[in-house]
């Protein structure tokens, strides 16, 4: 399901047009490590700097321990709505190598992963909605982290559940329209856009 958008300038890919993050998730999906297979194969052939490939995925599904401890560590406004999801994930970045150098990218690499996973899970069929609103001090020590990593970013992911569901304010919230800068806003040098 796609969501209602500014028109684009150029055409994307239909998968690219389709993802969003939507906040109403089927609340009674059962994924499992099949379902989201795909996504993590994406994630695992995302480029990273040397190939270094600095990141864990940490993954709960609705109703264990791990989906819980996650879900505790979210702000109150992300809790409402990802705790109905099939799965959330704690995307986790590798900041330091094995020799205690620090790994510059890792941050950026994770990012990339992350998009690549969202890209494909959407083509499954599924819609992932990204984080920064949690403790991530409080999660990397639930998950007993070395200070090697560092918890960037939470993914709640499911298929499309009812908005109706919902509290009000966001209902409403899940029916504006997206929008974006414009290609001249953040495209300079040489090339030229309306
Ligand atoms: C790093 C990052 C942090 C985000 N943090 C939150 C968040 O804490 N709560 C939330 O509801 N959405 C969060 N989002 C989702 C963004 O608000 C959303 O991607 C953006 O508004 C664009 O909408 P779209 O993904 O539907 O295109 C986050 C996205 C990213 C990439």
């Amino acid at each position: 399901m796609s969501h209602e958008h500014e028109p684009h300038q150029f055409s994307v890919m239909d998968v690219l047009e389709q993802r969003w993050s939507p906040r109403a998730f089927d609340r009674d999906e059962v994924l499992d490590e099949n379902r989201l297979g795909p996504a993590f194969e994406a994630a695992r052939w995302s480029p990273s700097s040397g190939n270094s490939q600095p990141w864990t995925f940490m993954v709960g599904f609705r109703g264990d321990d791990v989906f819980q401890t996650i879900v505790g560590t979210m702000a109150s406004g992300n809790q409402v709505w990802a705790e109905h999801a099939g799965a959330v994930v704690a995307n986790i970045a590798s900041v330091v190598d094995a020799e205690g150098n620090p790994q510059s990218h890792a941050v950026y690499d994770l990012g990339q992963a992350v998009a690549h996973f969202s890209v494909q899970a959407t083509a499954e069929g599924l819609m992932v909605h990204q984080m920064g609103g949690f403790d991530a001090q409080t999660l990397g020590r639930e998950l007993e982290l070395d200070s090697s990593q560092r918890v960037v970013t939470l993914m709640a992911i499911g298929s499309m559940g009812d908005p109706a569901e919902l509290p009000e304010k966001l209902q409403l919230r899940e029916a504006q329209p997206r929008s974006r800068k414009s290609l001249s806003e953040i495209v300079r040098g040489s090339a030229h856009y309306a």
